[in-house]
């Protein structure tokens, strides 16, 4: 009876090291929550109507909380029309990364912020809504006037 009780006690540790097992592999192979992969994102495909609709969703979404009207930044979060990049290169694949990820409060460099800036800035976004959004945020220190 014993031998049996420690047996089946054997069993069910060695199927749950098996699925923890399985499961780690999977999980790795697995992106992060959040990331997906895009397909590219050059200057040549950035377009006028894009750059307008990618203004319409800062300017109305939760991005001008904290980097205010036009991006020109406040308290709680950096200006994006200048040319200092602290997160990229602030080139347009390095600044949608940033919009995907977001910015933990222990990652931020450009001083003190009350929030973390969530992943997609806590937005719903697809790939065309991020595209657009990327590029207007890249538009704005390339500003031709
Ligand atoms: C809750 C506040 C908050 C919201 C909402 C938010 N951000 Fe941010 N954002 C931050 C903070 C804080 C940082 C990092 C500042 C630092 O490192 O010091 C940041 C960094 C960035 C950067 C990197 C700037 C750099 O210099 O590399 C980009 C680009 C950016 N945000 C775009 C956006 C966009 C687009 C949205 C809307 C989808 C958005 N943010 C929404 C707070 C916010």
């Amino acid at each position: 009876m014993a031998r049996k009780t420690k047996l089946a006690i054997l069993s069910v540790v060695f199927l749950m090291a098996t699925v923890g097992l399985v499961s780690t592999a999977v999980s790795s192979a697995v992106p992060l929550a959040g990331y997906q992969e895009y397909g590219p994102l050059t200057e040549d495909m950035v377009t006028d109507e894009m750059i307008a609709t990618g203004g319409g969703m800062f300017n109305s979404g939760s991005c001008q909380r904290c980097h205010m009207q036009g991006g020109q930044g406040g308290g709680r979060g950096p200006a994006l029309t200048d040319d200092q990049w602290l997160h990229s290169e602030g080139d347009l694949e390095g600044i949608r990364s940033t919009i995907v990820s977001g910015v933990a409060e222990d990652e931020f460099k450009g001083g003190d912020h009350p929030y973390p800036m969530y992943a997609m800035g806590g937005m719903e976004l697809d790939e065309d809504g991020l595209n657009a959004l990327a590029a207007y945020v890249w538009s704005l220190s390339r500003d031709e006037s």
